[in-house]
């Protein structure tokens, strides 16, 4: 009888607007907003993460995997209309750990176990930029143009400023797992299964909420929100202190999430990246 009942409902709320209730049907909903996967990328065995998109509509993005060899961090690149993501000539093998996208230069960087490497549009080869002999594991670009790496020191990973080939230690970021900065240059980070902020105008980060971690992940930010990708998918305003919201229906466990800029997303899970467009079909627009 409930069965019933809920399909009459449905039907008749769609019918309403003279339209077939499979109009209404999506894939994943982020409050008003109603996306459908419209391509996904192979990935292999591997799990995406550290997704950019740049200005040009390419999508990189680092691959964690194994094999006999054990573990490999590569980055790789889907071009706009491409249907595959393809490597990126010119960076280390097995090592290359980090992607960074300076919006004010339109420039693409690429962090590695053998310094930190640029996009040359021109060539289609990453070159090395820095000294080769730069330790990082993540690497981050803010508004300005500055870059932030981190690596390990006494044990615990640690952010720092670069300025040319020096390190400036950032203090009160030990032990991170996960951070990003958007462009009002406040610093988000995970660390110990939880989220934070520290924002430009304070001298101590705040609890934002808790978020699972498991060694990969991303946070990025999109219009006003801060988005989390950390096996489950979860955002917040950035003007919100919380609780933070979860967005149902994602594939599995996530790991990665890049907006382009026309506000569709692609997200990572083990052994793909599904690319999610707006669903502006007439059922949602007449509902909003
Ligand atoms: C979105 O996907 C669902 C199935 O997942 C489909 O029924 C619906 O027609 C799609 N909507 C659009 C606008 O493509
Ligand atoms: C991708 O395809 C679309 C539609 O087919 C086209 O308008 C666009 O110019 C293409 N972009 C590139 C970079 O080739
Ligand atoms: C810091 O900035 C945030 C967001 O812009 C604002 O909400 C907050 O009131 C500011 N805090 C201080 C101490 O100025
Ligand atoms: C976060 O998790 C801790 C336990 O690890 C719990 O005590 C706390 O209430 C949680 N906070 C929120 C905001 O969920
Ligand atoms: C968020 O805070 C900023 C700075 O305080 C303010 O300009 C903006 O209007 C706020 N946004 C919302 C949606 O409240
Ligand atoms: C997500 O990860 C957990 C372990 O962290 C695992 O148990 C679970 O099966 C994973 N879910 C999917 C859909 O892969």
């Amino acid at each position: 009888m409930r069965i019933i009942l809920l399909l009459f409902l449905f039907t008749q709320k769609c019918f309403a607007f003279d339209l077939p209730r499979s109009a209404c049907k999506t894939d994943l909903t982020i409050d008003k907003d109603h996306y459908n996967v419209t391509k996904t990328y192979d990935t292999g065995d591997a799990e995406p993460t550290d997704a950019h998109y740049d200005g040009k509509g390419n999508l990189f993005f680092v691959v964690f995997g194994r094999n006999f060899n054990g573990y490999y961090y590569d980055v790789k690149l889907i071009k706009p209309n491409s249907t595959a993501a393809q490597n990126v000539p010119g960076l280390p093998e097995r090592e290359s750990y980090s992607v960074a996208v300076d919006k004010k230069e339109s420039r693409v960087y690429f962090g590695t176990s053998k310094g930190i490497y640029a996009y040359n549009y021109e060539t289609q080869v990453a070159t090395l930029i820095t000294k080769p002999d730069i330790n990082l594991n993540s690497l981050l670009v803010d508004k300005d143009g500055n870059k932030y790496i981190t690596g390990r020191r006494e044990g615990f990973e640690q952010l720092y400023l670069l300025a040319g080939n020096e390190k400036i230690h950032f203090k009160g970021f030990d032990a991170l797992d996960e951070v990003a900065v958007d462009d009002k240059n406040n610093f988000y980070y995970i660390r110990e299964e939880k989220f934070f902020v520290l924002r430009n105008n304070l001298s101590h980060a705040v609890f934002i909420g808790n978020v699972s971690y498991e060694g990969l992940g991303q946070i990025t930010f999109h219009e006003e929100n801060v988005f989390v990708a950390s096996k489950s998918l979860s955002y917040i305003h950035e003007n919100d202190t919380g609780p933070m919201k979860r967005v149902k229906g994602t594939p599995g466990n996530v790991t990665a999430i890049a907006f382009d800029r026309s506000g569709n997303f692609v997200l990572g899970t083990k052994g793909k990246i599904l690319k999610y467009e707006t669903n502006d079909n007439e059922c949602f627009q007449k509902q909003n």
